[in-house]
């Protein structure tokens, strides 16, 4: 895919640089989730007056060009703070590099993210602890901490800017997707990102939408102008598009519309799909589909978050439910994926209980189950054809209330 990484050293505000690099050379993101478009490590560089602080830094793939781009904005002996919101490796990863060159500069981080960087880097000195609101005085503009348990790890906090009325938000808000024609909302096509956030979102940040909310609900008093997150575009233009998405997405909630995602190993299941599709489409709500076998899990829980409905497509297949159909099933749980309305459909031969067995591990999720579980010995007939195109509708129907 060809692409241009040209965008660097842009300003946010007058005193507030983005300082952040672009990844096109990881295939999977956390070693998992694949990102064909790459994404982006975002650091920020804040001047007040009379202090400088670097909030977030990069993979440690990409020092060299992150420590260039903070050398072209000021002297490495003019750094006071570190700002670490978050010490997973994608943003914390260049620190002892970093540090070589500003061994001065103060570390402000939590509590337990000051345990994480001695586990990962051996450093322990030079390190101011912050807990909730606490405020750092910079000169004509004071940063402000949050405490951010779980979005995405334990440690994890969000720094407000009060003069600029910036939040840096670290994962939260964060997409998948490099910032190569631009940095922010108004300069490049926010839909991708608004899709690739929600992808981010089902994929890092899911499994503890408790812990979003919370969060959510600490900013609502916040005047904030912009949302700059550590992987994605950020936010000026309509910060509140953003806020509103991740409002809905950790409130589980969906838009009417159906994943039909299917699996097929001799054609039998696949040719059902289409019918499925048509029933969908009657109701007139959205319909994507997606293959067990050939698109990644990333895809799959996207979609499932994102819709209301989901048809599974699922052959029966050593005595249970085709192995991909097998992974999504897990992958729901362990996201605990919630209240979904579901319907079945496949092809079996001898034993069957694909579906029965399926649609037993998402009632533990309170997904609601269609009727009937369409199970079909061999080729579907005609009446299995109709059938499953009922069973789009109703499903399709059922999004919409
Ligand atoms: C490797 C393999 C394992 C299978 N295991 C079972 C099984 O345990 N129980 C069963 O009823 N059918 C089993 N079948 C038969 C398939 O479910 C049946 O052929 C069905 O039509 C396949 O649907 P498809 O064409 O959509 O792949 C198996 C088929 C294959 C190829
Ligand atoms: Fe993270
Ligand atoms: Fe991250």
């Amino acid at each position: 895919m060809p692409y241009i990484s040209v965008i660097r050293m842009k300003e946010i505000t007058e005193d507030v640089f983005y300082i952040g690099v672009n990844d096109h050379e990881t295939d999977l993101f956390e070693g998992l989730w694949p990102i064909p478009e790459g994404v982006s490590y975002n650091s920020y560089l804040v001047k007040g007056e009379e202090k400088v602080a670097i909030i977030d830094l990069v993979k440690i793939l990409f020092v060299d060009e992150f420590l260039t781009n903070i050398e072209k904005k000021v002297n490495f002996d003019q750094i006071d703070y570190i700002v670490m919101n978050h010490i997973e490796p994608d943003h914390s990863g260049s620190l002892l590099r970093l540090l070589e060159k500003a061994p001065q500069a103060t570390i402000i981080c939590s509590k337990k993210a000051k345990g994480m960087l001695n586990d990962f880097y051996k450093v322990t000195d030079n390190i101011v602890v912050v807990g909730e609101g606490d405020e750092l005085d910079l000169g004509g503009r004071k940063l402000v901490f949050y405490m951010d348990p779980l979005v995405h790890w334990p440690e994890t906090m969000l720094t407000y800017d009060n003069k600029d009325q910036i939040l840096f938000s670290c994962d939260a808000f964060g997409s998948y997707k490099a910032l190569d024609i631009g940095i922010f909302d108004d300069e490049v096509n926010p839909d991708e990102y608004y899709e690739e956030t929600i992808r981010y979102f089902s994929n890092i940040v899911a499994k503890y939408v408790k812990y979003v909310q919370k969060a959510m609900a600490k900013l609502t008093d916040l005047p904030i102008k912009m949302i700059a997150p550590s992987h994605g575009i950020v936010w000026r233009a309509n910060p509140q598009r953003i806020i509103d998405l991740y409002v809905d997405l950790a409130a589980r909630k969906a838009q009417p519309g159906v994943a039909i995602i299917y699996g097929s190993m001799y054609g039998n299941t696949k040719n059902v799909v289409e019918y499925v599709a048509e029933g969908v489409k009657e109701a007139g709500v959205p319909v994507t589909i997606l293959d067990f076998s050939r698109h990644h899990l990333s895809y799959l829980l996207k979609e499932s978050w994102q819709n209301k409905g989901v048809i599974l497509g699922i052959p029966t297949y050593d005595g249970g439910p085709f192995l991909g159909a097998s992974y999504y099933l897990h992958l729901m749980k362990r996201k605990n994926l919630r209240e979904r309305i579901v319907g079945f459909f496949g092809s079996s031969l001898w034993s069957g209980r694909a579906l029965l067995q399926a649609s037993e591990q998402l009632k533990e999720l309170d997904w609601e189950i269609v009727e009937p579980l369409l199970e079909f010995r061999g080729a579907a007939t005609e009446e299995v054809l109709q059938q499953a195109k009922e069973l789009g509708k109703k499903i399709g129907e059922m999004t919409k209330e």
